[in-house]
């Protein structure tokens, strides 16, 4: 058996803070932010928007472009480093509101890798004959994790959500090939922020995110391609069969340097990260609805997902659509 994506769906808070929001908050400019990231505008999460809240929307819109009823789920999956709480997990939450009651439901985190680790477990269980339809989100409220006094990494993040349904068919590719690289952890942190020990230090810099953004940047335009490359060679197929590589969107200059080292045309790579900045494990299922909702996608193609993220760890998989 084989998962098939067989619906989308995404949801983003209402509120947007574009690129001269954040010039009131730290010393950055439009232009800066636009040449080096390619970000012009992020979601931000208001108050009673949480990442449950997204990721239940998300996978009811997902359920709803699958045809698919929640009692039909067998597994909810969802990747996300910033939890609203620690227990219960967001896929039990979810599980609760859409009233999935014949799911089981578990938390991933593999950072901004998060929902291709993901979606490889859920295949790996359908794969199997273990469950017969999944649903997997990726879903973040980073500005819960964002310090927004420090320009090196409050100008890159936005919060979002979402969501696959992924159900065993008799045909079909899915492939994979992942990587963890722990030695590599210090390039980017987050001490959790819901420890007690903190609660006195609510400010202290560990608490939120931090990141070599050099490094990361290096890490992401050597390893992604080899991820990729590695991957193809191995499935014996070339650039020119895939349709289209939906990738971490981290930065449009990381995605086009890619492109470049793949020897790929720039047009396979969709971006969206001026509207939504990086939503970690929410921004590969975010941009794979809007291709999806846009009519992009055709039956029978090949598509690639990859991404990296902290850990470090990155990844790609390969699907037919
Ligand atoms: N506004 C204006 N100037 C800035 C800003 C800012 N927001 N931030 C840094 N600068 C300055 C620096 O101080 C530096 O000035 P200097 O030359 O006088 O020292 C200059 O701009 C260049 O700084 P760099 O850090 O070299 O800029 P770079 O081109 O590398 O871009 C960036 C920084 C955007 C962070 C880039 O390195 C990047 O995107 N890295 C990848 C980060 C990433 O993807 N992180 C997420 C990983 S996924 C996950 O798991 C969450």
């Amino acid at each position: 058996m084989t998962g098939k994506i067989c619906g989308t769906g995404s949801c983003v808070p209402k509120g947007v803070w574009d690129n001269r929001k954040l010039m009131e908050l730290v010393d950055t400019s439009d232009q800066w932010i636009r040449e080096r990231t390619g970000v012009a505008r992020r979601h931000i999460a208001e108050k009673g928007e949480t990442t449950a809240s997204l990721a239940s929307q998300a996978a009811l819109f997902a359920l709803e472009n699958a045809g698919i009823k929640a009692e039909q789920v067998d597994l909810i999956i969802t990747a996300t480093v910033s939890p609203g709480e620690l227990m219960p997990s967001v896929s039990c939450l979810v599980q609760k509101k859409l009233g999935a009651v014949n799911a089981t439901c578990f938390d991933l985190n593999a950072a901004c890798t998060g929902f291709l680790f993901a979606l490889n477990t859920a295949q790996a269980y359908l794969a199997q004959g273990i469950y017969k339809t999944a649903l997997v989100i990726g879903a973040e409220v980073l500005s819960n994790l964002t310090n927004w006094k420090d320009r090196s990494t409050c100008i890159l993040f936005g919060d979002g959500a979402g969501a696959v349904v992924v159900s065993a068919q008799e045909t079909g590719k899915f492939v994979q090939i992942t990587h963890s690289v722990g030695e590599k952890g210090d390039v980017l942190t987050c001490t959790c922020r819901n420890q007690k020990i903190y609660e006195k230090r609510a400010d202290a810099p560990e608490t939120y995110m931090q990141m070599d953004g050099r490094e990361i940047f290096q890490f992401a335009v050597s390893r992604v391609p080899e991820a990729i490359e590695e991957l193809l060679k191995r499935e014996q197929m070339n650039i020119g069969q895939i349709a289209h590589f939906v990738l971490h969107q981290a930065n449009e200059r990381i995605v086009r340097s890619v492109a470049r080292r793949l020897n790929a045309e720039q047009d396979k790579f969709p971006t969206n990260m001026e509207e939504f900045g990086n939503t970690s494990s929410a921004s590969i299922p975010v941009l794979l609805d809007e291709l999806n909702r846009k009519g992009m996608l055709k039956r029978g193609e090949y598509i690639v997902f990859s991404g990296f993220g902290a850990g470090l760890s990155y990844g790609a998989s390969l699907m037919e659509w």
